[in-house]
C-alpha cells in the first residue's frame, strides 16, 4: 500500500521526494528534458505567492517516493491536476494521488478536474510521438500515464496534434503582402509590443467556454517567464495600417542544448491571427517570414503549436509547409460530482 506525503512547499523535507519521482520516471529516456522540472518550481512559486493555489502529493512504497501530482486551483469552474509523474508499474500509488488531488479539488469546491493543467504552458498529456523530442515548454510522458488516469476516472476530452515542419519540406512562398508589414518583436519597446500580445491573445484565446481570460498580470509573468528563452528574430507582429492583427511567438529548443550555437529545432508556441483579418494570407505571411528566418539561422526543424484536431486553420496551415503529425496530446477529464 502507498504512503502519501503532502508536500506544502519548497522548504518540505518532501520536496526532494517529490522532484525525484521525475527523475526516476524518465531515468532511461534519453528524450526527457530535464529543464521540464521548472513547471513543478513555477507552480510551488505561484502558489506561495497567493496566486494559484495548489496542494501536492509524493506516494511512498517502501520509502521509496513512486508517484506524485499537485490539485492546482485557478480562476474559473474546473480545477485542474498537474505535475503528474509515475515510476514503471506503480499503478495503484498513481491512482492514489489522482484520488488525493480530486478529493482537494472537491473540497475547494470545483465540480471537474482538467488533467495534466498545471500552469498555462503546461498542459496536455502525451499519447503519441512517443519517439519525437521533448521541446521547450511541452511535457513528456511515458505511455503508460494514460491508463493510469483512466484507471483514476478520467476520460479524454480533447485531442491535440502537434505537426512538425523540416526545412527541407518547405516551399517557397512571395515575400510579403500588400498592406501587411510583418516585424520582428523590437526589444526596445517591450512593454508597447508586450501590451499588444496580451490584447491579441485575450481577444483570441480569451473567450472560450470554460476558460477565463488571463489579465495582463498573467501574461507578463508568461513573458517574463519565456524571455530568457526568446530570440527577437522568432517573434513576429503583423500590422496593417499600424494595427496589430496577428502575433507568431516561437522559441529556440533552449531544452535542446545549452549552447544556443548548437540549438537546430524551434517551437511555435503560439500563432493568431484576429478574427475579422483572417483567411487574407496573415498567417501565412507571417509563418513565410518564420521559415524563411529559421532556415537562415540554420534550424532543419520546428514543431507546430499543437492544436486540437478538430481546429482546421493551423493544420492547414502547417500543410502548406509541409508539416507531418509528430506528437500527439490529450486532455484528460473527470466530474468531481458525488455519485
Ligand atoms: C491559424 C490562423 C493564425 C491562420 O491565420 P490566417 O491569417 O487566417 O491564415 P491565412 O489567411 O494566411 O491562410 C493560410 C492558409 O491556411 C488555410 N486556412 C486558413 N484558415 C482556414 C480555415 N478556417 N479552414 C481551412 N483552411 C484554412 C488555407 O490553406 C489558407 O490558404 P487559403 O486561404 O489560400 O485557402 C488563424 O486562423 C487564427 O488565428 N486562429 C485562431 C488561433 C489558433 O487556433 N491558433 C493555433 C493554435 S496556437
Amino acid at each position: 500500500m502507498p504512503t502519501l506525503v503532502e508536500v506544502a512547499s519548497r522548504a518540505s523535507p518532501a520536496f526532494a521526494a517529490l522532484k525525484a519521482v521525475a527523475h526516476e520516471a524518465h531515468a532511461d529516456d534519453p528524450l526527457w528534458a530535464p529543464e521540464s522540472e521548472e513547471a513543478v518550481d513555477w507552480a510551488f512559486g505561484e502558489s506561495a505567492a497567493g496566486r494559484t493555489p495548489l496542494r501536492a502529493w509524493v506516494a511512498l512504497v517502501s520509502g521509496v517516493p513512486v508517484a506524485r501530482a499537485a490539485a492546482i486551483a485557478p480562476d474559473g469552474p474546473v480545477g485542474w491536476i498537474g505535475l503528474f509523474e509515475c515510476l514503471p508499474g506503480a499503478r495503484e500509488a498513481a491512482v492514489a494521488v489522482l484520488e488525493a488531488c480530486s478529493e482537494a479539488l472537491a473540497t475547494w469546491g470545483y465540480a471537474a478536474a482538467e488533467a495534466p493543467h498545471a500552469d498555462p504552458l503546461t498542459v496536455g498529456l502525451q499519447v503519441g510521438g512517443f519517439d519525437a523530442p521533448q521541446t521547450v515548454f511541452t511535457p513528456r510522458h511515458p505511455p503508460a500515464y494514460l491508463g493510469h488516469f483512466e484507471a483514476a476516472g478520467f476520460e479524454v476530452r480533447q485531442r491535440m496534434v502537434a505537426p512538425v515542419m523540416t526545412a527541407d519540406r518547405v516551399p517557397a512562398f512571395p515575400a510579403g503582402l500588400a498592406g501587411v508589414r510583418v516585424r520582428p518583436l523590437d526589444v526596445g519597446r517591450l512593454e508597447r509590443d508586450a501590451a499588444a500580445f496580451h490584447e491579441l491573445q485575450t481577444d483570441v484565446f480569451g473567450g472560450r467556454p470554460g476558460r477565463v481570460a488571463r489579465d495582463p498580470g498573467g501574461t507578463r509573468r508568461l513573458l517574463e517567464r519565456l524571455l530568457p528563452h526568446v530570440d527577437p528574430d522568432l517573434v513576429l507582429v503583423a500590422e496593417r495600417g499600424g494595427r496589430v492583427v496577428g502575433n507568431l511567438l516561437c522559441l529556440p529548443d533552449t531544452w535542446q542544448s545549452h549552447d544556443r550555437a548548437r540549438i537546430d529545432r524551434a517551437r511555435i508556441v503560439s500563432i493568431a491571427v484576429r478574427a475579422d483579418q483572417r483567411r487574407r494570407g496573415i498567417g501565412l505571411a507571417m509563418a513565410a517570414y518564420l521559415a524563411r528566418t529559421l532556415v537562415a539561422k540554420g534550424y532543419t526543424s520546428c514543431e507546430g503549436a499543437w492544436v486540437r484536431e478538430e481546429n482546421r486553420a493551423p493544420l492547414a496551415l502547417a500543410d502548406r509547409f509541409g508539416g507531418r503529425v509528430g506528437r500527439r496530446f490529450a486532455l484528460l477529464g473527470r466530474s468531481l460530482g458525488r455519485a
